[in-house]
């Protein structure tokens, strides 16, 4: 039995050696791709294995094409827009993810982003605090939740918009529910945005929603660039000199966006959420786990098709 991991950007190596321990404990041969540059290296890899292990990499119809053994995908992460689900589907192909496990990492980010964005990227001048400013969380799932919390460690008035998500489980956590996503964006100087990419959330966070946001406006994305209405966003902040935006993904604009806006707009390089030795290690260790679970014992928990 043999799962590959193919990470283009790969896993920090206690994760990988420890993932490689529990493969040969299992008695399963763990095969690494790791940093690669020619999709042909994960088409040829992907050819003889029964598991594929990914972070981003896009598994794609050609992907599951040439993976003729394959039963189990895992996306180790939250995310599973990278998957093809309908060619895995018509392949009885399973996939899954590993929700929570890299979601402290991505939380801490966001909060970092909060302050670097309200501290002018740390460039000098004076700023502002984080203190007493209303926090709005879209989508409270594990990474909107650990921001929550963390924001209301910071003094931070903390509510919430998810229809996903009963008002008592928001509330016990001492967050607001809020019942409109218009609501929200209206109350909120900082948003933090935790929603799914799919067709319904693809450029969902446009002119209408943004401008209802108060002077003085943050908005920080630590999801996915594609959620966000590029063309909007510059003429929203072409109007509103108050207006930042943080995210971490280069949006496709980015250089229009830093012509026009300077130190009013940041980006990494390169998605940065969850880049830590201890999400590496959960979502890693989760990864293998749950794919050796499904081809030994049929267990299909966190299965999204
Ligand atoms: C996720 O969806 O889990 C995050 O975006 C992390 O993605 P990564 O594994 O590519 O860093």
């Amino acid at each position: 039995m043999k799962i590959l991991v193919a990470t283009e950007k790969p896993f920090a190596k206690k994760a990988t050696d420890e993932m490689r321990n529990i493969a040969q404990s299992a008695g399963v041969e763990l095969v690494l791709l790791e940093k690669y540059t020619d999709v042909n290296d994960f088409y040829r890899a992907v050819e003889t294995v029964d598991g594929l292990i990914v972070r981003s990499d896009k598994v794609t119809k050609e992907v599951v094409a040439h993976a003729k053994n394959l039963k189990i995908v895992v996306r180790a992460g939250a995310g599973f827009d990278n998957l093809d689900l309908a060619a895995c589907t018509e392949r009885k192909i399973v996939c899954m993810n590993t929700p929570g496990q890299n979601s402290n990492a991505v939380a801490e980010l966001a909060i970092g982003m909060m302050i670097f964005m309200a501290r002018n990227t740390f460039a000098g001048g004076t700023g502002s605090e984080l203190k007493g400013k209303t926090l709005g969380i879209h989508a409270y799932g594990n990474v909107g939740r650990l921001v929550g919390l963390l924001g209301k460690a910071f003094g931070m008035n903390v509510i919430a918009f998810d229809p996903f998500v009963k008002r008592e489980n928001v509330e016990k956590d001492g967050v607001g529910y809020v019942e409109t996503i218009e609501d929200l964006y209206k109350k909120a100087n900082y948003i933090s945005l935790h929603i799914p990419a799919n067709d319904k959330t693809k450029k969902s966070i446009n002119y209408a929603l943004l401008s209802l946001m108060p002077q003085g406006a943050f908005l920080i994305n630590t999801a996915r660039k594609e959620v966000v209405n590029e063309e909007d966003l510059v003429k929203l902040m072409a109007e509103r000199e108050d207006f930042k935006y943080a995210t971490d993904i280069a949006p496709e604009n980015l250089a229009e966006l830093k012509e026009k806006f300077g130190n009013r707009v940041f980006a990494t390089p390169k998605k940065m959420g969850a880049e830590t030795s201890e999400a590496n290690i959960n979502a890693g260790l989760a990864a293998i786990r749950q794919a050796i679970g499904f081809l030994k014992d049929g267990i299909d928990k966190f299965r999204v098709n």
